[in-house]
């Protein structure tokens, strides 16, 4: 078999139509099965990517021979779910040294081949670079698997209610990004608030 050829680069406008292809093919397939028949109708409405993470340069894509097989980044603005256009358009987070981990990707046909987790890295390390010393995420059920492993813990339970009244477990969670991986406590759940959203991106 040859050798894949593995590229890492910056998300362009011109790959939005490919991310979000890949966006509707992992959640239907990767989140798919962690959902019931309501929940899977309504995480379509979550597969739409913001645009501002590919403005802001804060978005990656992985190629394996030419092709996109992953996507994700990290994002300096508020809001850890939101629309096409941001909550509030002004970067928020600088003064809390906390990034956000936003719209992670794998092509079902490369899942579990640790992609995932090379993405996460590479957004980590982005954000460390610009300064960031914590990030935070809203995580999927399958998205809180691949980022205990990655080292975040939960702070919180969380429900969110999407347009037709189908309710998501997320969890929200943390990762001090200036601790070796070794210096990091285990996970801690925390409360289940309620939040009631509408219209998002993960
Ligand atoms: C979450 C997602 C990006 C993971 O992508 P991936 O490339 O398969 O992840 P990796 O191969 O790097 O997995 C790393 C680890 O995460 C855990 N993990 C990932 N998917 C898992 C699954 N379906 N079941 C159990 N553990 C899983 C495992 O510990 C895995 O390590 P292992 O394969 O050695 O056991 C992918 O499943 C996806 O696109 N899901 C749909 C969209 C989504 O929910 N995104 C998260 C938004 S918060």
């Amino acid at each position: 078999m040859p050798t894949p050829r593995i590229s890492v680069r910056l998300a362009r406008n011109d790959d939005l139509v490919a991310i979000e292809a890949l966006a509707k093919l992992a959640t239907r397939d990767l989140l798919g099965p962690f959902l019931d028949a309501s929940q899977q109708i309504a995480s379509m409405d979550f597969t739409a990517l913001d645009p501002w993470l590919i403005k802001d340069q804060t978005y990656f894509v992985i190629e394996v021979d030419g092709v996109i097989r992953a996507s994700g980044g990290w994002s300096f603005r508020g809001g850890l779910v939101h629309s096409k256009e941001p909550v509030d358009p002004t970067p928020q987070m600088r003064s809390t040294g906390t990034a956000r981990l936003r719209a992670m990707y794998t092509d079902p046909a490369m899942a579990r081949k640790g992609i995932g987790r090379m993405v996460v890295s590479i957004a980590e390390t982005s954000a460390r670079l610009a300064g960031y010393t914590s990030m935070e995420l809203l995580a999927t059920p399958v998205g809180k698997l691949l980022y205990q492993v990655c080292g975040y813990t939960v702070l919180q339970d969380i429900r969110l209610t999407a347009c037709n009244g189908t309710t998501f477990n997320l969890a929200h969670m943390t990762k001090d990004l200036t601790k070796p991986q070794s210096e990091r406590r285990n996970d801690t759940d925390g409360r289940t608030p309620t939040w009631h959203l509408t219209s998002n991106t993960v």
